[in-house]
């Protein structure tokens, strides 16, 4: 476990909505190009495809503004991250239909179904021991969301109430570990989370800050983020330790869509 006991910043909600810094500008870039870029196939490349010439990615959809469903087709940064990826490796990208969140490092694991997972993913040492991760993708922090007409307004009016998030995920964990006398409520998706705030089940929700943020900005306008959570927090795209190759390739193609500006094309879109 890498998320460490830390202190809170208790902001107002419209700071931490105006403040969202999502980390997720130009980084390190570096010098790229892919032994597997010019190639359509795998065999030059050396790593294998479940589905030959395609990137097959499980996510859970359920995570705008990363990853989310418009209609039937996933939308967001990660996703058009993902796309820019397989087109600089010569290959196409496909989501398999949404995945529940805590299955999918184990489904990577296992093999077979998918190359990658890609889902706001962070980078944890008990993933580390299940799966490999590329270079980190993104940078976030935690946020803690409540009703507006709840009269909480610090993380401390917390204790002893039930904070709800999504199994599996760093939010719960951190709120379990942090929260004194906390009731955790764990829910498969993320919408399920807010409307049992809502319908007052639980008294806050734990989750990833950007995804808060943009929750309670298009849809749940009621709910308020009352606190930023420094839990310094970085996504990676889960690939196999069996397939070492596809993180290798995966990490050069991240460096030239970095280097090529793409990357900040698609943050740029995606994460204001
Ligand atoms: N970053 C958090 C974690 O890794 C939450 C990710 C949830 N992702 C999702 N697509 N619902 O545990």
């Amino acid at each position: 476990m890498n998320i460490k006991k830390m202190g809170v910043f208790a902001v107002a909600g419209a700071l931490v909505a105006a403040l969202a810094l999502f980390g997720c500008s130009s980084g390190d870039g570096g010098q790229a190009k892919t032994e597997g870029g010019d190639s359509a196939g795998t065999a030059e490349s050396g790593y294998a495809l479940i589905n030959d010439g395609k990137l097959t990615v499980a996510a859970s959809l359920d995570f705008p503004p990363f990853e989310n469903l418009n209609g039937d087709q996933p939308e967001g940064f990660e996703v058009e991250l993902m796309q820019a990826l397989a087109e600089e490796m010569g290959i196409e990208c496909e989501y398999l239909p949404s995945t529940k969140f805590d299955t999918i490092v184990p489904l990577i694991q296992t093999g077979g179904k998918a190359d990658v997972g890609v889902s706001g993913i962070t980078i944890n040492d008990e993933r580390l021991e299940q799966v490999d991760f590329t270079d980190p993708i993104c940078d976030v922090n935690q946020g803690i969301t409540v009703l507006k007409e709840s009269g909480i307004t610090e993380v401390d009016q917390l204790e002893g109430k039930k904070v709800g998030a999504q199994t599996g995920t760093t939010g719960y964990e951190w709120a379990a570990e942090n929260i004194k006398d906390v009731e955790m409520a764990g829910f498969d998706e993320m919408t399920a989370v807010y409307a049992a705030l809502q319908s007052g089940q639980i008294d806050a929700i734990a989750v990833d800050l950007p995804v808060t943020n943009y929750y309670v900005k298009t849809a749940y306008t009621d709910c308020e983020v009352i606190a930023e959570i420094p839990t310094g927090e970085q996504y990676g795209i889960a690939v196999s330790k069996e397939n070492p190759e596809l993180t290798k390739a995966l990490n050069d193609a991240l460096k030239a869509v970095r280097d090529s500006g793409k990357y900040d094309e698609i943050a740029a879109k995606w994460l204001q």
